[in-house]
């Protein structure tokens, strides 16, 4: 490309665009949400819309839970309640975790609403109308007792990529590789587990083959500015051929095919869930089409990486051959968040859930938003710690951001009754404070810009560390006795610092820029007043202060790490393998066995091994040797008079040396461990079991 093209570029990059419509996932509302899904969507969203907020943009911040699919189906079947029952449930509670962490939607809407409905609807009908889908007959998977036909996750079976076991019919967890139900090996159906038939079936098809020219050439030569994950992740799926894509399930959840001869067919969950996007703004303004249909708007999609070829790929040609709207401008969307080192999980509660956050630590919320955005996955997954949680709270907000304007904050009302001091000349030190001021600002909003979340924030906390050296290398607290002009200035430029933290740290954490701009009595200045630096003019009025952060202790972080360890031992346990079912045995060779209840009457290590006990039992018949495995588990002293079951007439062996007569029967846990497998109430020595 020749200097000139890509300065053309850069002009067109720098577009000044007239308003800006920023869309998030819509979360499924099959369960409550976790860090991972605030740190790879929302935050970012959110930062990134106060921002444009701060910048005076107009601007619309759209979210709403997405309700259908085939998870929500599969809740409902399981708790024997309905998808309705479901998706009420856990819309109400994520919408109240995302306003508690102050994610400011303009609305959060959900796709079971009419007005959804409506809108997917007519969307589809306009693609019909204008040709664009391809009508197809193929075979199906159908599970007959259920009489139901399995799409996407009803079905399970072996992955051919990885031989994962667990498969579902539209996407390989293991190995991640995405699927269609008649690739699976031995596919079994989820609601029954019977194996299911073949059977025709009418849907409709998106062509992405056909549109497969004009994607490369918008994508991978128009949006070469993209990320590169998300960049990469397009041309990866351009270059390995796109097929047609079925736009319609044989479900009975989701919206209506809007076709006669189409009962019990509903759109494909991602036809409808990035409609939501539209309907959502349709509820919120009757100028919705101003947003989604004049190019003078910038579409912007925050999404997880799960989401990218849905967002890039199939939803702009939806909307591209739909014909009336305009394509997204970007999709910065972020790679996964791991927790602990192990990836978050909601099957296996691997994850900190936002509501049960607040229970721990109420009102701060700002230091995880903090904490989630220094260690935001944009490039790659990051891992969230409790102890680096820890360490940030302590080390960044208690000790840089909170410690600059506690002090500023508590010396202004010691010297100068809460006032702010008139500054006197400026020297060196304050041209220079000044300067960094600014550049840090203009870091900040490049950054920003740039979708990087991260350099954003170490700049608005450079504001912080600034106005610390400051304040070490002046020590206004040891000049009051002897110069006291000077301190004015120097509290006079600190509490400058402090005004423009209050705006500039406003998209990464508005809970305490409001409190700060309460401190300092700043009504609701926009991001450019900080283009001055003299925001807090002589004589105004400073409240009164409290501290903005406070130092999170050992016990508090223990409690966390503890919950995960024992979530993590009930995981381990849960998947510690059973041991194979045995082949059948006759009632017979039942009858056989001599099982009785038996006492421990003594019991000693056996001599040389860490695994043998040998014990003396009363069978109630004889007292007899028996030498069992089990001193990892019991103490001897323990278990002196405890009644257990044992095989009486299994043929005696020998055993170190030791004549063993019987088996004590013991329970092994999947994980292996091994316990006495007891009667249930006391029972005399020799009774028989069967
Ligand atoms: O991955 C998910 O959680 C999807 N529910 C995201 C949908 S985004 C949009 F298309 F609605
Ligand atoms: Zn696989």
């Amino acid at each position: 490309m020749s200097c000139i093209l890509i300065f053309a570029k850069k002009i067109e990059m720098m577009k000044e665009y007239k308003r800006y419509l920023i869309t998030s996932a819509l979360p499924y509302a099959n369960g409550p949400i976790h860090i991972g899904h605030l740190a790879g969507v929302y935050v970012p969203a959110d930062i990134y819309v106060r921002y444009l907020r701060l910048r005076g943009k107009d601007v619309l911040f759209i979210g709403g839970s997405d309700e259908h699919g085939v998870p929500i189906t599969l809740r409902a079947k399981n708790e024997g309640i309905t998808p309705q029952q479901v998706v009420d449930r856990y819309h109400k509670i994520i919408k109240k975790s995302f306003s508690e962490f102050g994610i400011s939607f303009d609305i959060y809407s959900r796709t079971s609403s009419k007005l959804h409905h409506k809108t997917a609807a007519e969307f589809f009908i306009t693609m019909i109308e204008k040709g664009e889908f391809v009508e197809k007959i193929s075979e199906q998977y159908y599970d007959e007792q259920e009489q139901e036909f399995l799409a996407d996750r009803y079905i399970k079976g072996t992955c051919p990529k990885c031989g994962y076991e667990d498969a579902y019919g539209d996407q390989c967890e293991k190995c991640g590789s995405s699927l269609s139900p008649t690739e699976l090996l031995n596919p079994h159906s989820v609601i029954s587990g019977n194996k299911p038939i073949l059977k025709e079936t009418k849907h409709w098809y998106l062509p992405l083959d056909k549109y497969e020219d004009e994607l490369k050439q918008w994508i991978l030569e128009d949006h070469k500015e993209w990320k590169s994950n998300v960049y990469g992740q397009c041309k990866s799926w351009i270059d390995s051929g796109l097929k047609p894509r079925a736009v319609t399930r044989d479900l009975d959840w989701g919206v209506p095919v809007p076709l006669e001869n189409a009962e019990g067919k509903v759109l494909y969950v991602w036809f409808d869930a990035p409609i939501g996007y539209i309907s959502a703004t349709r509820e919120l303004t009757k100028d919705w089409e101003k947003y989604w249909k004049d190019k003078e708007t910038r579409l912007i999609h925050f999404i997880g990486k799960d989401n990218i070829v849905f967002h890039c790929i199939i939803f702009p040609s939806m909307l591209k051959h739909e014909g009336s709207y305009i394509l997204p401008d970007n999709v910065p969307a972020n790679e996964f968040l791991n927790l602990e080192g192990d990836k978050i999980s909601t099957s296996r509660n691997w994850a900190v859930w936002l509501h049960e956050y607040l229970i721990d630590f109420p009102e701060k919320q700002d230091v995880l938003r903090y904490v989630l955005t220094a260690n935001m996955p944009e490039t790659k997954d990051n891992d969230f710690t409790w102890k680096d949680f820890q360490a940030r709270n302590n080390n960044e907000l208690v000790a840089i951001l909170g410690n600059f304007v506690n002090r500023t904050l508590v010396l202004t009302h010691k010297y100068f009754n809460g006032i702010v001091p008139q500054s006197g000349n400026i020297g060196g030190t304050e041209k220079e404070i000044r300067k960094l001021l600014f550049q840090y600002k203009k870091g900040i909003e490049s950054n920003l810009e740039n979708f990087k979340f991260r350099e954003a924030l170490k700049e608005a906390i450079n504001l912080s560390r600034l106005g610390n050296k400051y304040l070490a290398d002046t020590e206004p607290w040891k000049l009051i006795k002897t110069d006291e002009e000077k301190v004015k200035t120097i509290l006079y430029h600190s509490l400058q610092i402090c005004a423009a933290i209050a705006v500039l740290s406003e998209p990464f954490l508005p809970f305490t820029a409001k409190k700060l701009k309460q401190f300092l009595n700043l009504g609701n200045v926009s991001w450019d007043t900080i283009n001055e630096f003299d925001i807090l003019k002589p004589k105004h009025n400073i409240n009164t202060v409290e501290l903005l952060f406070e130092k999170i202790e050992d016990e508090q972080i223990q409690k966390q790490i503890d919950k995960l360890m024992a979530t993590k031992a009930l995981n381990d346990k849960n998947n510690a393998q059973l041991v194979a079912a045995k082949s059948e045995i006759s009632f017979d060779d039942f009858t056989k066995l001599d099982i009785r209840v038996a006492t421990i009457i003594e019991a000693e290590k056996v001599p040389k091994t860490d695994k043998l006990l040998k014990l003396t039992l009363d069978t109630g018949l004889d007292k007899r040797t028996v030498v069992s495995g089990i001193s990892k588990y019991y103490e001897p002293a323990e278990i002196i008079g405890k009644q257990v079951c044992f095989l009486a007439n299994l043929s005696s062996r020998k055993i170190r040396g030791i004549e063993s007569k019987g088996m004590v029967l013991m329970v092994q846990e999947p994980d292996g461990t091994l316990r006495f497998l007891n009667p249930d109430e006391s029972s005399v020595a020799g009774s028989t079991i069967g």
